[in-house]
């Protein structure tokens, strides 16, 4: 590009139709905040700089675009999409020999290659302004683009101030220009806000640009879908989840019912992984070859290698290792470590724990902080104590020691290799290597006891 290239993304707004507390462009795709999506492609295009206009819940949405370096603009008064620009005035008098491309917040599913196309022919075209336009089968909502007969670009018109003959119009602005930044810095100073909605309309400033204008139309409507609804979003939400899921599907993985599998952005599955339905899994997640998981499972966050069958479980910032059975009903925690062919099942806790190579703890169990070896067996019911009302404590749990159902490990406390504990067992002192360690109350039987106090019973009645 002979020009250097600005991106101002307008995210100011007030979202009054989310009816929420919060800004709507925070609200996520497929797992992924809508401004996020906006920057990363706005970054895909190596521009000079990239502004973003903040304002209503700014320190939100500065919070969630923290990842990404751009300039931020602040408009004090949320007086329309022009002001939004407006208030970014000393950001583009920075550069007055560029182009600056202006995305809004809320159309997130824009994508690189049309955004290139559109600033090609801006600057092929030696145009002041490039709109890109859309065709919708339904464009309720949109600022229309009215032409003349001969197909010469008139204005924009808002649907609030659009008469019936133009709310037929079906070609719709996407809120996604290319300017000349000098004429559009002259443009608003000529805005006024004589309008249904008492507001600064930048899609005015288009009709107010000296020099020559241009129009391209999308061949992808959907991308330029702008989100004021929570239907809007559910239905962007839907697409992109198709979109992922038939990603995956065509690289290998299996997805037995896509309309029922929830896979954010940001995921990878290795080839010939099946996933049942009702599963989520989220960004950040990566998954091996030849795995089964789901169905109604939660991955959230976790690293998963080959061959590992998870079931019916939660699974949060986990580690899980090649061959490694998980559920049905287990919750993994941040910092489960599961080591090769581990095997963690029915109502089974683990956090912030190394579970070492063909360990396994099938039944009942609550394992945090702890460390355990190799070939271990956890009974049914066992429990770390791990927590003393102030501090965390940690459990080790040396290679093929056998730990008895119902044992109540009191953290801190270690047992050594090969040791051996009996059911039921309260552990408060460290276990020697190949001991057997009893803590309980020793059994006592009283011959004919329960014979005698049945009879004593009867006699009373
Ligand atoms: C806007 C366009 C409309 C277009 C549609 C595409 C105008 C006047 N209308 O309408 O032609 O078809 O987008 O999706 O531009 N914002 C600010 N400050 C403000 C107002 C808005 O930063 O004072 C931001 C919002 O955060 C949002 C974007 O600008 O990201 C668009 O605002 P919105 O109110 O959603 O405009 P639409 O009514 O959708
Ligand atoms: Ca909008």
């Amino acid at each position: 590009m002979e020009n250097s290239l600005l991106v101002l993304v307008l995210a100011a707004g007030e979202s009054k139709r989310m009816k929420s507390n919060h800004s709507k462009v925070c609200m996520k795709i497929a797992g992924k905040p809508m401004i996020n999506w906006v920057l990363s492609t706005s970054f895909s295009l190596e521009p000079e700089s990239v502004g973003v206009v903040l304002g209503h819940k700014m320190e939100e949405v500065e919070e969630t675009i923290k990842e990404f370096p751009v300039k931020v603009l602040v408009q004090r008064k949320l007086l329309g999409t022009a002001d939004a620009v407006r208030s970014a005035r000393s950001f583009l008098e920075g550069f007055p020999n560029s182009d600056v491309l202006i995305l809004y917040g809320d159309v997130p599913l824009i994508s690189k290659d049309t955004l290139m196309t559109l600033i090609t022919r801006h600057s092929k075209e030696k145009n002041s302004v490039t709109i890109l336009s859309a065709r919708m089968d339904d464009p309720t909502g949109y600022g229309r683009i009215v032409k003349d007969e001969m197909g010469n670009f008139l204005r924009i018109v808002e649907e609030a101030d659009a008469t019936e003959e133009e709310k037929r119009i079906t070609e719709t602005n996407s809120g996604i220009y290319v300017f000349k930044v000098k004429e559009l810095l002259k443009a608003l100073t000529k805005i006024r806000n004589d309008n249904a909605q008492g507001e600064y309309y930048l899609t005015d400033v288009v009709s107010l640009i000296d020099g020559k204008m241009g129009i391209f139309e999308t061949s992808n409507p959907s991308e330029v879908v702008g989100i004021n609804t929570r239907l809007q979003l559910a239905m962007v939400n839907e697409l992109v989840r198709r979109e992922i899921n038939e990603k995956l599907m065509y690289n290998g993985v299996e997805i037995i019912d896509p309309k029922s599998t929830y896979i954010d952005v940001d995921v990878e599955i290795g080839k010939d992984t099946v996933i049942y339905p009702m599963t989520f899994i989220t960004s950040g997640t990566y998954i091996g070859e030849e795995c089964s998981i789901g169905p109604n499972t939660l991955i959230d966050k976790c690293k998963i290698g080959d061959n590992v069958q998870v079931r019916y479980s939660v699974c949060e910032s986990a580690t899980i290792s090649e061959g490694v059975s998980v559920g049905p009903f287990s919750h993994l925690r941040p910092g489960a470590d599961l080591r090769k062919d581990v095997k963690v099942g029915n109502f089974v806790e683990v956090k912030k724990s190394v579970l070492d190579e063909r360990t396994k703890a099938m039944h009942l169990s609550y394992l945090g902080d702890s460390t355990i070896g190799r070939e271990v067996n956890i009974g049914a019911g066992t429990i770390t104590c791990n927590y003393d009302g102030k501090r965390k404590n940690k459990t080790f749990i040396g290679d093929n020691a056998f730990i008895g159902s119902n044992t109540a490990l009191v953290a801190p406390v270690s047992v050594g290799k090969g040791a051996l504990i009996g059911a039921g067992s309260v552990i408060t002192k460290d276990v020697p290597e190949d001991a057997l360690a009893l803590g309980r109350a020793r059994q006592i039987n009283k011959l004919g006891w329960a014979k005698a106090k049945r009879e004593e019973e009867q006699h009373d009645r």
